[in-house]
């Protein structure tokens, strides 16, 4: 059966969140792997510890709340410098593969959307200046649902966007936790599993991100990279 649709999501999935690094270590050169990592790990703290407060604060601030936290024990750094920095994340470079594979899986007549936890603004900031442009029908951010994933909140906004049932289209994502959340709501799901070997991996959160979680609800399947998607058997 086709999908009628093909939910992604977008940090480390589509968009490389570690390519802020470069940034980081142009202000902080003895720590920006620490830093990067500490970041990106913070940054999905903070949005699970909102949610489980019951209370939203966006994910831009999110973001620079989390940086300012990850820079603290390394450096002073102006507030003007964090800004710029936590800006960043609406720069971020989409991985080798993204532009090409979301092609063909539109020339194939799927729907493509982004769900994600970044603000409508982050999002159509980062997809508009990168080649990802114009290949996505939607771009869903959680905002309006002021919970993070994976709160079901967020989730049922794709499906609400996209007037599909989750059970009939296919959800994408690296990050585990939005793996299992996604599964857990009633999406088929694809794990786009990047491996990097401990040798070559630059911070935790690339190896972190290529185990097993221990949260049961599995995705159907496992892919190493976004092309494999257009080679799935029942795609
Ligand atoms: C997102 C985070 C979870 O794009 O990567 O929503």
């Amino acid at each position: 059966m086709t999908p009628r649709a093909i939910v992604f999501d977008a940090y480390g999935t589509l968009f490389d969140p570690q390519s802020v690094g470069r940034a980081v270590a142009e202000r902080v050169p003895a720590h920006a792997d620490t830093i990067t990592d500490i970041w990106r790990l913070k940054q999905l703290e903070y949005t699970w510890l909102w949610t489980a407060m019951g209370r939203y604060r966006d994910f831009a601030a999110v973001t620079r709340d989390a940086l300012a936290f990850a820079v603290g024990p390394f450096a002073d750094l102006p507030a003007a410098d964090l800004d710029r920095l936590a800006e960043g994340y609406a720069r971020l470079t989409p991985y080798p593969e993204a532009a090409s594979a979301l092609s063909a899986l539109r020339d194939r007549g799927v729907r493509l959307a982004i769900l994600s936890n970044g603000t409508q603004a982050m999002l159509d900031a980062m997809v508009g200046q990168s080649p990802l442009r114009g290949l996505l029908d939607q771009v869903i951010s959680v905002a309006p649902a002021a919970a993070y994933k994976p709160d079901p909140r967020a989730y049922a906004l794709a499906e609400a966007a996209l007037e599909a049932a989750a059970g009939d289209m296919l959800f994408v994502s690296s990050n585990g936790f939005d793996v299992s959340g996604a599964k857990a709501y009633g999406f088929r799901v694809a794990w786009i599993r990047r491996s990097v070997p401990v040798a070559a991996a630059s911070t935790t959160y690339a190896l972190l991100r290529q185990q097993d979680e221990r949260l049961g609800y599995p995705a159907d399947h496992v892919l190493g990279t976004l092309t494999e998607i257009a080679g799935l058997p029942d795609l």
